[in-house]
């Protein structure tokens, strides 16, 4: 039976400004798709549906982490002396060894997905390990609860130590393996290449063969930190830039393709994005703790590209995806003081950002348009809202000072997902 919700309703349409309905309606089908939203009940078209009042409570669409790590899970919140790559050696390789062992896997990844939960994140883009059966089981949990994942088992074969490296016929029959498990359900699988640093051309090339012959997305890094750079062009040395090592291999958005970081991408690098559609995850925190730099957003919605916001657990020590767009708007702001004809972001652009720019990558979502599927969060803001905020303030203040604790409700295509639900979150 299509479903009429009442609250408070927030979202953005454009990324310049909120639209936003004061005691509103959105009627939502059997499918889990957004039929209409309204001011009055009468302009909407919702036959015999059940309607659910939410009161004076805030209902806004829930958010998507376009990068994060699963199996950096247990390192979030610590090891943030060294950058990128020495960071990589000593900390995050020896963590993603442990997950060989699935018992470990499950029961890290099972606290992993609860909290994303709790963050009001329905989906994301996760890079798992190299291992199939714990990348399997990753897949399984986003899948016993209800939300939205795309779960990349990660293709790496040097630069790495031997229980991270995978020979090439192996991460094909993995992946193989991986792919033909879901069908239409929120759960799927995403081409990963850890980045070039890890991958051989045979392993980047195999990785551009298995998108294209199944039509799958691609995820990896880009452009974070200026020795990685270095030795992209080293190892690479007939690329004209670091996004062109990717795109000879059919990588670079050939299909759908997610490209972590960007911080230090120009010329023709921006050029090959823009003309490919790839899409950037920016990772505010992620580049402050592994001291990467700042990555020019603005510059990039002036060209016109496609900006969402990541986590990147655990060289992002957040996963609340509201506390990435305080990030991100601060960041903008340090680069509008190092140049002022880039204005810093505004609280609905960076919103916008995590919503429906990032949920663009799954399909229809992250919005409250008719034929968007009905991601969703209801907050209960009133220990925040002590002083008559009107509707902007309160969003604004939710994402400021907001957490957990005044989510009361979270729904992905539909469907309530809710804590303890089957075996998902022991
Ligand atoms: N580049 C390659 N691997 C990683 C990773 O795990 N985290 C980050 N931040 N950058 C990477
Ligand atoms: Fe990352």
């Amino acid at each position: 039976m299509n479903r009429i919700y009442k609250a408070n309703i927030l979202f953005t349409k454009e990324k310049s400004r909120f639209e936003i309905l004061e005691n509103g309606y959105i009627a939502v089908d059997d499918n889990g798709c957004v039929i209409g939203v309204a001011k009055d009940l009468a302009s909407i078209d919702g036959e015999g549906a059940e309607i659910i009042d939410f009161g004076d409570r805030l209902l806004i669409p829930a958010m998507n982490d376009l990068h994060v790590h699963a199996p950096q899970y247990r390192n979030q919140g610590i090891a943030m002396d060294l950058e990128l790559l020495p960071w990589l050696e000593n900390y995050t390789f020896p963590e993603e060894m442990k997950y060989a062992d699935t018992a470990y896997a499950e029961r890290m990844y099972r606290r992993f997905v609860r909290d994303l939960w709790r963050f009001g994140t329905m989906r994301s883009c996760v890079f798992a390990t190299i291992h199939t059966e714990s990348t399997r089981l990753l897949m399984n949990i986003f899948e016993e609860a209800g939300m939205g994942a795309l779960v990349g088992k990660v293709g790496m074969n040097r630069n790495c130590p031997e229980g991270l490296s995978e020979s090439v016929e192996s991460y094909i029959e993995g992946m193989e393996a991986l792919m033909k498990e879901k069908g239409k359900s929120l759960v799927g699988t995403i081409i990963t290449p850890r980045f070039v640093p890890t991958c051989t051309p045979e392993m980047l090339r195999a990785c551009g063969e298995l998108a294209a012959k199944y039509h799958l997305p691609v995820q990896s890094h880009l452009s974070e930190n200026k020795d990685e750079i270095a030795w992209v062009a080293e190892l690479e040395p007939e690329s004209t830039c670091y996004g062109d090592a990717y795109n000879r291999y059919g990588l670079f958005g050939q299909t759908p393709t997610i490209m972590a970081h960007c911080v230090w991408s120009e010329g023709n690098e921006v050029e090959l994005m823009k003309r490919n559609n790839v899409m950037v995850a920016h990772c505010p925190t992620s580049n402050f703790n592994v001291a990467s730099g700042m990555a020019p957003i603005r510059r990039y919605l002036n060209e016109g590209l496609r900006v969402g916001l990541g986590s990147d657990i655990s060289g992002g020590h957040d996963l609340s995806i509201f506390r990435m767009m305080v990030y991100a708007i601060q960041v903008s702001k340090m680069h509008y003081q190092q140049d002022h004809n880039l204005p810093f972001l505004t609280l609905s652009e960076a919103f916008w950002m995590a919503t429906k720019s990032a949920g663009s990558f799954f399909g229809r979502v992250g919005s409250f348009e008719p034929g968007y599927e009905f991601d969703a969060l209801v907050i209960d803001d009133r220990d925040l809202n002590h002083d008559n905020y009107t509707l902007l303030e309160r969003i604004e203040r939710y994402i400021y000072l907001g957490d957990d604790r005044q989510i009361v409700h979270r729904f992905c295509r539909g469907k309530e997902v809710v804590l303890c639900c089957g075996q998902a979150f022991k």
